[in-house]
């Protein structure tokens, strides 16, 4: 145990999911596994807890809703973002010019290899802003 029920978290961790992948378990499985989202989140919260870590996940398949998230994390205590921008990483200067704003160190993910596909997934409006 790294901390106890009156310390603050070693850190607060925001899980972005972006559009589509509230359905990862129903679409292309070659590409995104058999697993749900909130199975996913799920393993990360336990993963999390073990470390002293809180860890929240938020999904939205519209950009604003994306973008009103993670300007609220600027005032929620969240420490660090990771994102799967999903489609959004191949098209959302907004999304990316709202991780710049708030200045949360980020790490993007995704579960597919973006760079063994179609051209159109190879640029990130993200990469060069990640931790
Ligand atoms: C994805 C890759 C994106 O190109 C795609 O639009 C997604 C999922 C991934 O996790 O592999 O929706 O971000």
């Amino acid at each position: 145990m790294r901390h106890t029920a009156n310390c603050q978290p070693l850190a607060v961790i925001l899980l972005v999911h972006a559009p589509n992948l509230n359905i990862i378990d129903d679409r292309e499985s070659q590409l995104y596994g058999k697993d749900t989202l909130e199975a996913i989140d799920q393993r990360l919260v336990e993963q999390g807890k073990r470390l002293g870590l809180t860890v929240a996940s938020f999904q939205s398949n519209a950009e604003a809703p994306l973008i009103e998230r993670v300007h609220a994390a600027k005032a929620d205590g969240t420490t660090y973002i990771i994102i799967n921008p999903a489609a959004f990483t191949h098209t959302s200067v907004a999304l990316r010019d709202a991780l710049a704003a708030v200045r949360i160190p980020f790490i993007e993910v995704h579960l597919s290899n973006v760079h063994a596909r179609e051209p159109f997934r190879k640029h990130s409006y993200f990469s060069d802003l990640a931790a």
